[in-house]
């Protein structure tokens, strides 16, 4: 499949390293040029240098509204526009639902959602007027089945999917489209951490949690940050044209509903 995506401008979001790594890795392959973003620098450019082929390291914390304006025009500046955009962020602290503190949650939605659409409202126009633009939000299976102990993704992510439903069919004349990939279990560092974190609150060993984890994927096993970026590739491509407002499920057939 060709996937026309040489030589366009993407920014990626939480990229140093996990799903944001292995989406910037997926679209430079690919021939895009690619940005990316984590909130150390030293991390944004440890990870530039290994994707290499000119990947661009910038420095954004999702929490912070001033460093997302700044973003948005050190993207521009820096790749002379924004085709692609992945609104990609940390995971929130896990918990259950009750009992989360105020502030936690205000705090959890900018970085997780206010400050994303924010970034997007910023790069949407240069999209529009150039007749191309994908919008991909990393979001997570929890929008579909709520995973016990994770309240504040289950509760905020949905947010992202409204919105970006709703923005999908205002912008599709214009072509650009608005998508969301849900990663079930991928492995990452932030999957290491949920296990240990779960492993700890049920008394059980990380292998154990680990292992029981993999036995309720029919796959059987974690997904790969390449299998996630591969998906996120495909939504960015030319060829994906005429999908839009969709939520992509990366999951090894996790999530039992349809
Ligand atoms: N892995 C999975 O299976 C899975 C499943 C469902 C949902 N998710 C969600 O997908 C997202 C990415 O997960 P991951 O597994 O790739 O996590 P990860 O391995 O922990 O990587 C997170 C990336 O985001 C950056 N980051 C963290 N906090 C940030 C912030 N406030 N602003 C900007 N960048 C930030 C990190 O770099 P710095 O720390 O240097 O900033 C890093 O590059 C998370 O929201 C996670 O909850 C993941």
């Amino acid at each position: 499949m060709k996937t026309g995506l040489d030589g366009k401008r993407a920014l990626v979001l939480g990229a140093s390293k996990g799903l944001g790594f292995g989406i910037a890795q997926g679209l430079v392959e690919e021939g895009a040029r690619v940005a990316i973003a984590s909130r150390a620098m030293e991390g944004s450019k440890a990870a530039a240098d290994k994707i290499g082929r000119g990947a661009i390291p910038l420095i954004c914390d999702t929490g912070k509204s001033e460093q997302i304006d700044a973003l948005a025009k050190d993207a521009v500046s820096a790749l002379g526009g924004v085709d692609i955009l992945v609104l990609n962020s940390g995971g929130p602290p896990p918990g259950k639902a009750q009992g989360v503190a105020s502030e936690q949650w205000r705090t959890s939605f900018d970085a997780m959602f206010v400050n994303l659409v924010r970034l997007a409202d910023h790069l949407l126009p240069g999209m529009i007027e150039r007749k191309f633009g994908r919008i991909i939000s990393v979001i997570s299976s929890g929008v579909i089945q709520p995973i016990p102990n994770l309240a504040i993704s289950n509760a905020i992510r949905p947010a992202l999917v409204g919105w970006g439903k709703t923005l999908a069919s205002e912008v599709a004349s214009s072509g650009v489209t608005v998508n969301a990939i849900a990663p079930g279990r991928i492995a990452t560092d932030r999957l290491k951490q949920l296990d240990a974190a779960n492993a700890e609150r049920t008394g059980r060993s990380i292998e154990d949690v680990a292992a029981a984890a993999r036995a309720g994927i029919p796959a059987g096993r974690y997904g790969e940050i390449e299998e996630f970026g591969a998906a996120a590739v495909f939504l960015a491509s030319e060829k994906a044209s005429f999908v839009t407002g969709s939520i992509l499920r990366v999951d090894g057939g996790q999530i039992s509903c349809t």
